[in-house]
């Protein structure tokens, strides 16, 4: 991989950059992020090495785990490479952007399918598992949105959009996100929850008929809560997981059908506050509710590493294979999926991108489609995992 000689140039810089602390297994507390820096870069005892080249859905199969990605219609259509890396490598499809209200709802009075539609196709074609995303968000709301939707209609828009979508699909969609990231604890709410629309016209128990109304519509369908920010654990992360567990642990008690938790896990190479005993800890609390768990939209943004592409895969990778084993080690896992498989497709090029102007690296599969240290990263955490 690297020659001693350029890992002890890199080093240097490093050190010049934030002063090195010791390598740990997995990074924990205030210097985690240069722990991290210093475990890829120094210990070529972690060389990544993969057998074969299997792909990523047989290695997951064999654990009794799902594994996926995450694609738009318009790539998938024009770009051959990117369709088949989906099929060799996925088991399981969700459509970034095409079950989104702003995608499937033109206007007040209209759904169009279309694109979900021909998402749900390509999955069942190429036997793949199917999931939705997502039916009650606070973010791509179309335009009309705002001037139609009040306290007085709230309630009919939101259980006639879940029914209707849900029922198009349903008995054919292994999972849902029915409520994407309802909490906010920095927006001042009662109970930490998002100052979303939803919550100022319908107050908190939107969140529990979102659920029963997708429950009646696909009883088949299991129903995910789907948040972001739970990974590290910094003060803000630690409220967040605090309050979702609540927010868990009301709907289960309420018997609302909620099946699992979905955590989205976009990674930040920069910041690596990964404290895996309380993300482990957290990890078997939602499972002692009787809940699964998903890994929904993994990446690792590369934003703030050196531009070196080398360097830069090999802390992806570790930040990678330390958090899937992780995660791995709890069975209320089920099932892991990337937001995109290879970094020529990637929301962060555009949400996150580096301000060297370097293309973001953040994916299993490079900008050519072929596989990186993340890849066998993950091919590694999926092989050393306990079976299901
Ligand atoms: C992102 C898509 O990838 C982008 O194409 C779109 O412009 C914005 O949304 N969390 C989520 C996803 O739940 O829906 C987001 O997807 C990424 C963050």
């Amino acid at each position: 991989m690297f020659k001693n000689s350029s890992i002890t140039r890199r080093r240097f810089v490093y050190m010049g950059v934030s002063g090195l602390a010791g390598a740990t297994a997995v990074a924990v507390g205030k210097d985690s992020y240069q722990m991290y820096q210093s475990q890829a870069l120094d210990n070529l005892k972690r060389d990544f090495k993969v057998v074969g080249q299997t792909p990523l859905k047989k290695r997951a199969t064999a654990k009794g785990l799902i594994y996926g990605a995450a694609s738009g219609r318009d790539f998938l259509v024009s770009d051959k490479n990117l369709k088949t890396s989906i099929v060799r490598e996925c088991g399981i499809l969700v459509p970034e952007n095409e079950l989104k209200w702003d995608a499937v709802r033109p206007a007040p009075d209209k759904f169009d399918f279309t694109r979900a539609d021909w998402l749900a196709q390509f999955a069942r074609t190429h036997n793949m598992l199917f999931r939705g995303h997502t039916l009650v968000w606070y973010m791509q709301l179309p335009n009309w949105f705002k001037e139609v939707v009040n306290r007085q209609n709230a309630e009919k828009f939101l259980v006639e959009h879940i029914t209707t979508v849900t029922k198009r699909y349903a008995g054919r969609m292994h999972s849902w996100d029915v409520v994407n990231e309802a909490i906010e604890p920095d927006d001042g709410q009662k109970a930490g929850l998002r100052k979303s629309p939803w919550l100022q016209f319908l107050g908190p128990d939107y969140i529990e008929l979102a659920y029963r109304v997708a429950a009646q519509a696909d009883p088949k369908a299991m129903l995910v809560y789907n948040e972001n920010a739970l990974e590290y654990s910094g003060r803000k992360e630690e409220v967040k997981r605090t309050a979702v567990l609540k927010l868990l642990e009301r709907l289960k008690s309420r018997g609302t059908p909620i099946h699992a938790l979905g955590i989205q896990s976009h990674l930040v190479a920069q910041e690596g506050a990964l404290n895996a005993k309380k993300l482990r800890t957290f990890l078997s609390d939602v499972a002692s509710l009787g809940l699964k768990i998903l890994i929904t939209e993994l990446d690792v943004s590369d934003q703030k590493l050196p531009s070196d592409p080398a360097v830069r895969d090999r802390i992806v990778a570790s930040v990678y294979e330390d958090y899937l084993s992780v995660v791995l080690d709890e069975k209320a896992v089920i099932a892991v999926l990337n937001w995109g498989l290879s970094d020529r497709h990637t929301w962060l090029s555009t949400f996150t991108p580096r301000s060297d102007g370097a293309p973001v690296r953040p994916l299993p599969l490079d900008s050519s489609f072929k596989p990186k240290l993340a890849w066998n990263a993950m091919a590694r955490a999926f092989d050393q995992a306990r079976k299901r």
